[in-house]
């Protein structure tokens, strides 16, 4: 039985991610690792908190001796490290969070991992670290060209330059010790559970409250947006398969400018929801510092040779996110006044959510 140490597994992408292998397999274990910021939310694991295959523990990837811990305690063949701090604006603002997570939390989760699963002449059989990292770290594209795995980095954000200092800690362990590892590097995820700072939560979110849309700059801006659910089969399957010591990138080719994305959001809740939903409410505000242009990703390497393809269209996918959304309004209520945050803290402190 595989046990899959997760990390970050309350935030947008890991909790999906939990919910997509707890519901594909039934014969493997997760413990999942989450400091709960700001970001994560164990209201997004309701639909598992009880089955016996799943331990939730709170605590900071950073923590040497609760990581040591949890390497002692359970038998762990995989890392899945999604802990992140993953907003860009919030690392202009406050950047040496990210340095201490993103880097730091890494190095960390990598030494605990190699001290547990070295053995003699090499590492335990099918072990695998598996960073979950983004397109970002390769900068900014123009016009025409695309990210590939042999694209220099070029990351210009704190947030994108501390997940490219993460990467190159973890493409480490594999060329000093040959500890297993694969780096994924995917585009812009949107679905179900995203905290809505980032640009399509926080439309919907707007719009529903009859609030200005911030579009940055000139709103022409590119983005390749993913379904989280294909992200998440694309870690499963370079858990599985992947060439130890290899990146993969992860994209759908779903291109579009951020002012694309806001009529999208328009156009949908004005016809489905409350007509007073209308453009009126685009603010173009002042750009981001250091914007980067456009994303692009060339998927053709993980296509090839693993057979990932995205399964969901942006044009379904999109609905479907707008609709999970207003299906749980009471998620976005919760999320955006921190209350659920509070009560789940609560909880864990009288010991009744750790099995
Ligand atoms: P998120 O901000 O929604 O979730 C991050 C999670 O990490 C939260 O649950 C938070 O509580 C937890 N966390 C933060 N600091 C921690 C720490 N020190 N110890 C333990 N837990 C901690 O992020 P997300 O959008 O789900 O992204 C997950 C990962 O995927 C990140 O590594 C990010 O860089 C990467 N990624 C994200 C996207 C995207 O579009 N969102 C795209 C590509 C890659
Ligand atoms: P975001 O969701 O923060 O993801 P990232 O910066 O990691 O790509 O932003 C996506 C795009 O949307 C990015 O070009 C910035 C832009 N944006 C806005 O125009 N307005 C907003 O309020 C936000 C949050 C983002």
């Amino acid at each position: 039985m595989k046990t899959y140490l997760v990390t970050g597994g309350a935030g947008f992408i890991g909790s999906n991610f939990i919910l997509y292998i707890l519901g594909k397999y039934k014969n493997v274990k997760i413990v999942n690792l989450d400091k709960l910021t700001y970001a994560g939310n164990l209201e997004n694991l309701t639909q598992v908190e009880n089955n016996p295959n799943y331990t939730f523990v709170q605590g900071d990837i950073c923590n040497k001796k609760l990581v040591e811990e949890l390497f002692e305690k359970y038998n762990i063949t995989y890392v899945v490290n999604f802990a992140a701090e993953s907003h860009v604006d919030r690392s202009i603002k406050e950047p040496e969070i990210f340095a201490i997570t993103n880097v730091l939390g890494t190095v960390n989760l990598l030494n605990c991992a190699k001290n547990a699963w070295e053995i003699e002449n090499g590492f335990k059989k099918d072990v695998k670290f598996l960073q979950v990292s983004t397109d970002e770290v390769y900068g900014s594209l123009g016009p025409a060209g695309y990210f590939v795995e042999t694209t220099p980095i070029d990351s210009h954000s704190p947030y994108s330059s501390s997940k490219a200092a993460g990467d190159l800690m973890v493409k480490s362990y594999f060329d000093t010790y040959k500890m297993p590892m694969n780096i994924t590097r995917c585009s812009n995820n949107y679905g179900a559970y995203q905290f809505p700072e980032k640009l399509i939560p926080l439309l919907i979110n707007n719009c529903l409250h009859q609030k200005d849309l911030p579009v940055y700059g000139d709103g022409l801006n590119i983005r390749d947006w993913l379904y989280v659910e294909d992200h998440c089969k694309a870690i499963d399957m370079v858990l599985s398969g992947g060439r130890s010591g290899e990146v993969y990138n992860v994209g759908g080719h779903n291109e579009k400018t951020n002012i694309l994305i806001v009529n999208s959001i328009i156009t949908y809740l004005n016809e489905n929801v409350d007509k007073e939903i209308t453009d009126k409410l685009i603010k173009y505000v002042e750009d981001r510092k250091g914007h980067d242009r456009r994303y692009g990703i060339d998927p053709t390497k993980i296509k090839d040779e693993l057979g990932w393809f995205p399964q969901t269209t942006f044009e379904v996918g999109i609905d479907k996110t707008i609709q999970w959304y207003l299906d749980n309004k009471q998620w976005m209520e919760n999320v955006t006044s921190g209350d659920y945050q509070k009560y789940y803290k609560k909880m864990y402190k009288e010991d009744k959510l750790n099995k």
